[in-house]
This record gives structure tokens, C-alpha cells and sequence, in this order.
């Protein structure tokens, strides 16, 4: 099978960036790690699974289209036609939407529309609602909107700590993105 060359951009942990190294079976070779903060665990988690890194620090750039700019210019350079987002927290600019229209993916930790932007799980805690979840979405200009082509449920109890919550919305997340993935690349393939 023909592996599709596939960016997966992240900003922390990347406990998603290694379930989609982990997967068995994916479609796409992930031919490159983006990640905008330096330090982040995930670069370490790229070296361990042999992948490319790119670590860029937005600050050092005039601006957005500039940084885009030398983004699109290096996943072109590494065959890149499909990216995703995993726990990448910025808003990817016109630029880079343009360059890869309906190719970019991201991963939120809520049902949206509830709860979009930063700290979706400690927001869905706060607010003491019954069910919360994981939403897999094409992205467009705005934060955690975008056409949604997946969502799961994660039941919240009321012994629930934030972190209790996270650990259950995590495991959702590491299956619920490669089963994406593998429905996605399949289809246009
Ligand atoms: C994940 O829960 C992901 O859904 C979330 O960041 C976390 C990254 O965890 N993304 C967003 O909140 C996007 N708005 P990870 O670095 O361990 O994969």
C-alpha cells in the first residue's frame, strides 16, 4: 500500500503525535514533525520515532505569513499533502489553509461547538455538564471550528477530577484520531 506523506503539528506532550506513530496500519508516513515551542516533550518523541523535526519559534518573524511562508516551503520540500493538528495551539493562518484546502485535521478535546479554544477539559469540568468528549474536524480560519467528521462521548461522574477526566478523554483521543485518519486517507486514496 502506498503511504500517503502526511505533517503532524503539535505544541506539548504529543501523547496523540506517538498513538498516531503507534497505530497499526495507518495510510500516511508522517514525514515531518512541526512544532512552534522549543522544548516541547514532543520533539523528543519525534527523535525517538525517527522523524524530522521542524521547530520553529513564531516570535522570531516579522509575522504569521512570513512563518507560513517557510512552512509550506518545507512541507513541500518533504512531500507533504495532508497535515495534523495534534495539540497545536495556534491558529494556522490563510496561507497555510490555502496552501492545503481540505487537507488539515485537528483534534479538540470537547463536543464542539461546547467548549472550543484552551483548557477544553478543565472548562467541561467547571462547568459540571453530564457528557463531554473528543471532536475530529477539518479546520478553517477560526478556533476549533470548522466541518466536524468525528465525535465521541466521554461521560463525566461526579467524583471526576480534572484529571481523571483528561486520562479518559485522552484514551478516546489516541483511537478515535488513527481510526480518523485511516477512514480519511482510505477514501482518498
Ligand atoms: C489534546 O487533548 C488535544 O485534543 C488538545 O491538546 C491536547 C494535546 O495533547 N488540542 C486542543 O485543545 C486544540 N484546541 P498531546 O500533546 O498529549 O497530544
Amino acid at each position: 500500500m502506498k503511504k500517503t506523506k502526511a505533517a503532524v503539528f503539535a505544541s506539548g506532550t504529543g501523547s496523540n503525535f506517538q498513538a498516531i506513530m503507534e497505530a497499526d496500519d495507518l495510510p500516511i508516513e508522517v514525514a515531518l514533525l512541526v512544532c512552534d515551542k522549543p522544548g516541547a516533550t514532543v520533539i523528543k518523541k519525534g527523535e525517538q520515532f525517527d522523524v524530522p523535526v521542524l521547530n520553529f519559534e513564531p516570535k522570531a518573524y516579522a509575522s504569521k505569513a512570513i512563518y507560513e511562508q517557510k512552512l509550506i516551503e518545507e512541507l513541500d520540500k518533504a512531500g507533504v499533502e495532508w497535515i495534523f493538528l495534534a495539540g497545536y495551539m495556534r491558529i494556522v493562518g490563510t496561507d497555510l489553509l490555502g496552501a492545503f484546502e481540505g487537507r488539515i485535521v485537528n483534534i479538540h478535546p470537547s463536543l464542539l461547538p461546547a467548549f472550543p479554544g484552551k483548557n477544553a477539559i478543565g472548562q467541561a469540568h467547571q462547568a459540571g455538564v453530564d457528557t463531554t468528549g473528543v471532536t475530529v474536524h477539518f479546520i478553517d480560519e477560526g478556533i476549533d471550528t470548522g466541518p466536524i467528521i468525528a465525535q465521541e462521548s466521554v461521560e463525566l461522574f461526579p467524583e471526576d477530577t480534572e484529571e481523571m477526566l483528561k486520562k479518559r478523554i485522552q484514551q478516546v483521543e489516541h483511537n478515535l484520531y488513527p481510526a480518523v485518519i485511516r477512514q480519511l486517507l482510505d477514501q482518498n486514496t
